[in-house]
C-alpha cells in the first residue's frame, strides 16, 4: 500500500525547425501581440515530411532509456492522435528503432490530447501488479489546423517520453485522480482528414468547465485547498489557455498562494511558448518546463490538469522526489531548442504541404535535409520506411 509509483524520468524531442510567430503575424496581416500576448506563443515547431510521431517519439525515448530500463521494460505505450496507421501501433515501429528486446508489449492509445494521462494511469496499474517492471509512455503528436486558419497559430509538434516505475525519481503520483468525460464536438479529425476540425472558442470554454469540474471534485474528495499545491500545470494547446484556466479558479485572489501559482505557471509555459501544441505531450512538456526553470523542493505537491477534446479531463497530483533535476533532461532539451533553425513563412508553407498524408505512391523523401537521428525515408509498397 505504501509503494510509490510515478514518473521516473522525462525526455523531450521536437523537429530541428521552427517558425517565428512575428513572421507569421506579418504574413497573415495580424498584430504580432495577438500571437505573442493574446495567444501566448512565440515560436512554433515546423514539421518536415521526414519527421512524425515515430521519429520524434523514438528520439525522446532514447534520451532517457538506460540498459537497466531495457531489461525491466514490460510495455511501451504511445499516446497519440496523429497515428500513422489505422491498425498497427506506432509503438512497434519505435520499439524497432530503439532495438528493444522482443519480450515487450507495444500498444497505442487515443483520446485526443488526454491519452498520455490515460497511459500513465494504465502504467501505474501494471506496475502495482509487477513492481519490478517499467513502462515507457511516449506522448507524440503533430498539431495541424491548416494554413490561414484561426488555429494556425496554435500548431506545433513533438514528443515527451516518460519512464513510469515504482520508487520514481521525479514525481510520485498520488490517489485519487478525478476523470470526467462528456460527448462533445469541440475538436475532432475524421478518418479522411489530415487537419483537425475545431470549434475554437467553444473548445476553450469546455476546457475551463472540465478543469473546474475535476478540481472541485478532487477538492471534495481530498479536502485539499489551492494552498496545498506548489504549482498547477496544465495541458497547454497555447500558453494563454493555462492562464485562463488558472484565473478561472483564482478569481481575483491576491494572496501568497495565488502569487506562487501564477509565478510557477509562467515557468511552466516557457518551453511550450517555443514549440506550440504537442497535443498529448503538452501537459508533460509543461511539467518539464516547470521543473527545468524553477528550483523546487522534494515533498512539494504539483497538480496536473489533463484535457482532451471530445472530451475528457483528469485532475491528479504528484509529490516531487529528491534530486528530481537529475532525471529531467533539462540541458539536452535547452540545447535542442537552441540549435533549431528558423524557417521563413514560405518554407513553412511548403513543408506543411509536403506532409505525406494519404499518399499511396512510392515516395522517397529528402532525408539529407534533416539532421535528426531518426527519419522517415519514404513509402514503399504502401509501407512507411524509417531509418
Ligand atoms: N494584443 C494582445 N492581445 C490580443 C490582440 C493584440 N493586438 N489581439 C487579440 N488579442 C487577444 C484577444 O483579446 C484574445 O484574448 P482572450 O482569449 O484572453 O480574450 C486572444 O488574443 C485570441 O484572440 P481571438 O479571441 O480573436 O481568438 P481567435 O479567433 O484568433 O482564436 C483560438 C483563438 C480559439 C485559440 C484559435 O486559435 C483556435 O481555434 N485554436 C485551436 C483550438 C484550441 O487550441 N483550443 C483550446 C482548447 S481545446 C484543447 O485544449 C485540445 C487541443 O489541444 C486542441
Amino acid at each position: 500500500k505504501t509503494m510509490q509509483i510515478g514518473i521516473d524520468k522525462l525526455g523531450f524531442d521536437t523537429t530541428p525547425l521552427y517558425l517565428d510567430l512575428n513572421d507569421l503575424a506579418k504574413a497573415r496581416d495580424v498584430d504580432p501581440n495577438k500571437y505573442l500576448i493574446g495567444i501566448g506563443q512565440a515560436k512554433q515547431a515546423v514539421i518536415p515530411p521526414t519527421q512524425d510521431i515515430v521519429t520524434m517519439g523514438a528520439s525522446a525515448a532514447e534520451q532517457i532509456l538506460t540498459e537497466t530500463d531495457r531489461e525491466h521494460l514490460s510495455t511501451v505505450i504511445v499516446a497519440t492522435e496523429s497515428g500513422i496507421d489505422n491498425s498497427k501501433a506506432a509503438a512497434i515501429y519505435i520499439k524497432h528503432l530503439l532495438k528493444l528486446n522482443d519480450y515487450v508489449r507495444t500498444i497505442e492509445m487515443k483520446e485526443a490530447c488526454y491519452a498520455g494521462t490515460a497511459a500513465i494511469q494504465f502504467a501505474r496499474g501494471l506496475i502495482s501488479l509487477h513492481p519490478d517492471e517499467k513502462v515507457l509512455v511516449i506522448t507524440a503528436d503533430i498539431a495541424r489546423y491548416g494554413l490561414n486558419t484561426s488555429g494556425e497559430v496554435t500548431q506545433g509538434g513533438g514528443a515527451v517520453a516518460m519512464m513510469i516505475s515504482a520508487n520514481p525519481h521525479v514525481l510520485a503520483i498520488e490517489d485519487p485522480s478525478v476523470s470526467y468525460s462528456q460527448d462533445i464536438m469541440d475538436f475532432w479529425r475524421p478518418l479522411y482528414a489530415t487537419d483537425a476540425l475545431v470549434d475554437g472558442k467553444y473548445s476553450t470554454n469546455v476546457y475551463i468547465d472540465f478543469f473546474k469540474a475535476t478540481l472541485e471534485r478532487y477538492q471534495q474528495k481530498t479536502n485539499r485547498k489551492l494552498e496545498d499545491f506548489t504549482a498547477l500545470v496544465f495541458h497547454l494547446p497555447f500558453t494563454k489557455m493555462g492562464k485562463k484556466a488558472l484565473e478561472a479558479v483564482l478569481q481575483d485572489r491576491d494572496d501568497d498562494t495565488a502569487a506562487r501559482l501564477r509565478a510557477n505557471l509562467t515557468h511552466s509555459q516557457k518551453l511550450n511558448r517555443e514549440v506550440g501544441n504537442l497535443y498529448t505531450g503538452s501537459l508533460y512538456l509543461s511539467l518539464i518546463s516547470l521543473l527545468v526553470n524553477t528550483d523546487l523542493t522534494a515533498g512539494q505537491r504539483i497538480g496536473l490538469f489533463s484535457y482532451g477534446s471530445g472530451a475528457e479531463g483528469e485532475f491528479y497530483a504528484g509529490i516531487l522526489q529528491p534530486d528530481y533535476q537529475k532525471y529531467v533532461a533539462g540541458d539536452t532539451i535547452k540545447t535542442l531548442l537552441h540549435k533549431r533553425s528558423k524557417v521563413t513563412v514560405a518554407e513553412y508553407e511548403r513543408l506543411f504541404n509536403q506532409q505525406l498524408g494519404f499518399t499511396k505512391a512510392d515516395t522517397k523523401l529528402d532525408v539529407a535535409a534533416d539532421s535528426s537521428k531518426y527519419v522517415l525515408v519514404g513509402i514503399k509498397d504502401q509501407q512507411r520506411i524509417y531509418k
